[in-house]
């Protein structure tokens, strides 16, 4: 540590580079890889793309902005960020919707970034080097139905824990300096790969072309809404977390373009993965939540022997991706409870770490309804596992989002807005001011209102 370092006594990225790859390495995960394929497959494909991109423009740029915003200029973690910035005014409540949401999604996450593990290591060690006696079907869900996925997700959540350990520079840029590069290089074999295998075109077309009915549909809009929170990593306070430890004179608009973009290339070039080698094998393109574990694994079978290099590169992309988000997650908590009670670094990230793991016990016994676990239910029927998928994803991280969004909006002044978001006094800047006073609440109410109705 340097000496200025030590006497600000607070981490920082080393690079701006290292920044928009930490903050891409959280945005690119599994909800790039799969869930963003299928909902686009089901939504009315190119339809859906279009909703999804407008979505991203005038709601999750915004958001990011006020995040990145919020972040730099505190200086501090998901809450005191908003004491310091507004003094004995109740927006910390923000902040701490995103420390209670980085617990309860990472633990659940963590489970899912067990099963590619899993897979991963399947596909090294033999495993899934043929087809399963029961089929790939059965091979899933007596996996998940069984005890072993806490094995997995705990190697998860301490490879999580290792990197968040080493810290901001050492740790979590570092990470995803190699990380970041090695998925983009990953991504784009299998997706020409895919391409070669004679399901083209209607993969393509499946994916790209628009179902006009779909414009028609409002929830087709809301599920676009969603998805752009789960994917840019928006409402939990992960990149207020991130940008405080960027150093003041970095500018923001250019930063939250490049990781937007970045972000959807990933996940349109995962569509363009998946669903060509989808239709190549006539395999189902609207599997679901079951298209990366079970239709994927098939496609990959009856490739032949070359299809064990590509599952073993498949779910290595997907594990890594898993991982660079949920150090992320982890990463708001832990930055919060060193400041609040005064910790180091080492002891709060394993006790965190352990923390979360526990949490998410549940979650890993109650994947079915044969899990251990699978058979209590609440929160309207749903299991451990969908509870706190449904209570996070739906509910706390747009409430996160609609708080920041009007906590920047409405608080601060124009001069001060200007000046914090770069935008100054140019013309991008009084738009972005009347989205986020205007549109985006409008917009984060509706997503809000349909997704508890
Ligand atoms: N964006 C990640 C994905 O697409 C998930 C994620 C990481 C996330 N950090 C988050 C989602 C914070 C919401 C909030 O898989």
């Amino acid at each position: 540590m340097s000496k200025n370092e030590l006497e600000q006594g607070r981490e920082q990225w080393g690079t701006r580079i290292g920044f928009i790859l930490a903050a891409l390495g959280s945005a690119v995960g599994l909800g790039n890889i799969w869930r963003f394929s299928y909902i686009a497959g089901e939504s009315g494909g190119a339809a859906f793309l279009i909703i999804y991109l407008l979505a991203i423009a005038f709601i999750g740029f915004p958001i990011m902005m006020c995040e990145f915003m919020i972040g730099r200029r505190a200086q501090s973690d998901a809450v005191q960020s908003f004491h310091i910035i507004a003094p004995g005014k109740p927006w910390f409540i923000a902040g701490g919707v995103g420390v209670a949401a980085g617990f309860i999604i990472l633990s659940f996450y963590a489970v899912v970034a067990g099963w590619t593990l899993k897979y991963l290591f399947s596909y090294i060690t033999g495993g899934l080097w043929s087809t399963p006696s029961d089929g790939y079907e059965s091979y899933f869900t007596s996996f998940i139905s069984n005890t072993q996925p806490i094995i997995w997700q705990f190697i998860i959540m301490a490879l999580t824990v290792g990197i968040v350990v080493l810290g901001v520079k050492k740790g979590i840029e570092k990470a995803n300096k190699i990380m970041m590069p090695l998925l983009g290089i990953i991504l784009l074999l299998l997706a020409g790969y895919s391409l070669t295998l004679g399901g083209a075109k209607a993969g393509l077309t499946f994916l790209f072309s628009p179902d006009w009915e779909a414009f028609r549909n409002p929830n087709v809009y809301l599920t676009a809404l969603g998805q752009a929170f789960f994917s840019l990593s928006l409402g939990m306070a992960a990149l207020i977390t991130y940008s405080s430890y960027l150093p003041r004179k970095e500018k923001l608009p250019s930063a939250a373009t490049s990781i937007i973009i970045l972000d959807t290339l990933f996940a349109v070039i995962a569509g363009i993965m998946i669903f060509p080698a989808v239709f190549a094998f006539n395999a189902a393109p609207d599997a679901g939540p079951g298209l990366v574990f079970i239709t994927m694994p098939e496609v990959f079978g009856q490739i032949g022997g070359f299809g064990i290099v590509i599952g073993i590169l498949f779910f290595l992309l997907l594990t890594a991706a898993a991982i660079s988000s949920a150090v992320s997650m982890l990463e708001v908590c832990v930055a919060y409870f060193m400041r609040k009670f005064s910790l180091s670094r080492k002891p709060t990230t394993i006790l965190i770490g352990a923390l979360i793991f526990i949490i998410g016990l549940p979650s890993a016994l109650s994947a079915t309804a044969d899990a251990p676990l699978g058979g209590i239910h609440f929160l309207g029927d749903r299991g451990f596992f969908d509870s706190a998928d449904f209570l996070t994803s739906n509910i706390m991280l747009p409430l996160g989002g609609l708080l920041i969004a009007l906590f920047v909006g409405w608080t601060w002044e124009k001069s001060e807005m200007m000046r914090e978001s770069d935008f100054r006094s140019s013309q991008f800047g009084s738009i972005f001011r009347w989205i986020l006073i205007l549109l985006v609440p409008i917009a984060i109410l509706a997503v809000f209102v349909n997704s508890i109705g």
